[in-house]
């Protein structure tokens, strides 16, 4: 078996002075990774009087992760310091006891039985809106992927009020919030003081406050909807409420629209695996639209998804605060340390997988062997994990199945995208790609 292997940011050889990594880190997050660090077990630097701790062996990621979970709770303040302005105490950045008392109703209210018929709806209304386009019509995936991202959130989360134009203005001012906090503007939101950071990020925050209090609002009054079952949970306030709904759409917006991105990306580069998907498709479903019964029949569909989030982790890196001294798989890790767990490097460790910078879907497929032990961590592990995984993957399979029974992009020429990131992974800011119906 073998397969492409898309593009990846230059990994640089050897130590490189932490002045040309900062530079490297506010260009992208991608980029700080030198050739080693895919073959070593981690490494340990200080940056700026703070301990650093890149952890890659799978036993270490299960102690940071799981098994030690509680002494790395705490997510680093300058992460807080970029999203509290936006979610408050939302769960994303929560901590501790309030981190303990919203989990169980946010995960409870993410699994809710809504949401297949809405992603329907949205997958059926995408093919529709494509049927109108001529042959060969250009897409700009990122953003088409972004607005359907965008869509399948809104329906899911807040049923009818969230229509294609409130998803609409939800991306574009999402969007707008991002451009602050990463790249140039990450780095100005660092060396800022608390109150001027906030201040540098309030209108957005405004923004979106008062767009999701409206689609809350109107969400509200639907039964068995994921918003309304949370207004349920004892002790939830209106603000809490906002806080919870902004923190699940700003997780799931970027991460949900960098996976489908990605998957159109890596099927136009591989015929192989297009066709695989293909004759699947027409075998389990033979021209009808996909429903959530359907899913369990599509393993080709799930694996080339997974295998899609192994090369692009939409959540590259997670970082924890050590509360306490400790040691993590015999390394000593002092109090206050911050601890790295890198899906990027973990996910294409020449230790941990078969040739890892290239795309091979079979490797998900039921009948190959599993991926090592804690070496597969798209959605985080532990207590932390995400709450909107199972959901991710459903939305992101019935959109899929539903588009390329009838449609496959191509590339256009010109150079491949290298990846980026800031908190979430990026494909490209743009990708134009040739429209087709099958
Ligand atoms: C491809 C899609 C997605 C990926 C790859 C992804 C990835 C992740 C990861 C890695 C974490 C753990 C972060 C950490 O440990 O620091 C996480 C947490 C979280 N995710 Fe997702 N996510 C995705 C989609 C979603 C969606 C669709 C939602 C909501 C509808 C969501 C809501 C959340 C929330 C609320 C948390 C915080 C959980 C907690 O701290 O208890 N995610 N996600």
């Amino acid at each position: 078996m073998t397969g492409p292997a898309p593009p990846f940011p230059t990994r640089h050889k050897g130590q490189i002075p932490v002045t040309e990594l900062l530079a490297k880190a506010s260009r992208s997050l991608l980029d700080v990774w030198g050739e080693e660090m895919f073959h070593s077990r981690g490494t340990v630097l200080d940056v700026l009087g703070q301990r650093l701790m890149v952890f890659n062996r799978p036993e270490a990621v299960e102690q940071v992760l799981v098994t030690q979970a509680d002494s790395f709770a705490a997510k680093p303040a300058q992460l807080r310091k970029c999203l509290a302005p936006l979610m408050g105490e939302g769960l994303f950045i929560a901590e501790g006891a309030g981190w303990r008392g919203r989990r169980p109703a946010t995960a409870a209210a993410t699994a809710c039985p809504a949401p297949p018929r809405a992603i329907a709806a949205v997958a059926a209304e995408w093919r529709d809106l494509w049927r109108t386009r001529p042959a060969g019509a250009r897409i700009e995936l990122v953003g088409a992927m972004e607005a359907c991202a965008a869509e399948l959130l809104c329906r899911m989360l807040f049923g009818a009020a969230g229509g294609r134009v409130a998803s609409a203005e939800l991306a574009r001012l999402a969007a707008a919030y991002r451009g602050k906090i990463s790249g140039k503007g990450l780095i100005t939101m660092l060396a800022l003081p608390e109150s001027l950071a906030r201040m540098r990020v309030s209108g957005e925050a405004r923004r979106i406050h008062g767009a999701v209090d409206r689609l809350v609002e109107g969400a509200r009054r639907l039964p068995d909807h994921p918003m309304a079952r949370l207004a349920e949970a004892p002790g939830m306030t209106k603000a809490m409420l906002r806080q919870e709904a902004i923190s699940l759409l700003a997780m799931g917006l970027d991460a949900l629209a960098g996976l489908l991105a990605a998957a159109w990306f890596l099927l136009a580069l591989s015929p192989k695996a297009e066709a695989g998907l293909h004759a699947e498709l027409a075998e389990q479903l033979g021209g009808r639209p996909p429903e959530a019964e359907d899913i369990a029949r599509l393993p080709v569909t799930r694996a080339l998804l997974l295998e899609t989030l192994r090369l692009y982790p939409p959540v590259p890196l997670l970082m924890r605060v050590a509360a306490r001294e400790t040691e993590v798989a015999g390394v000593p890790v002092p109090a206050g340390s911050l601890a790295c767990v890198a899906p990027w490097v973990i996910h294409r460790h020449q230790a941990l997988w078969d040739a890892p910078d290239e795309f091979r879907p079979a490797r998900f497929m039921p009948d190959a062997p599993a991926p090592k032990p804690f070496a597969y961590l798209p959605f985080g592990l532990g207590p932390r994990h995400c709450v909107g995984k199972e959901m991710t993957v459903n939305m992101a399979m019935l959109l899929l199945a539903t588009l390329a029974q009838e449609f496959r992009l191509h590339l256009t020429p010109g150079p491949l995208p290298v990846p980026q990131a800031g908190l979430t992974l990026r494909l490209a800011e743009r990708l134009p790609m040739r429209l087709e119906r099958r």
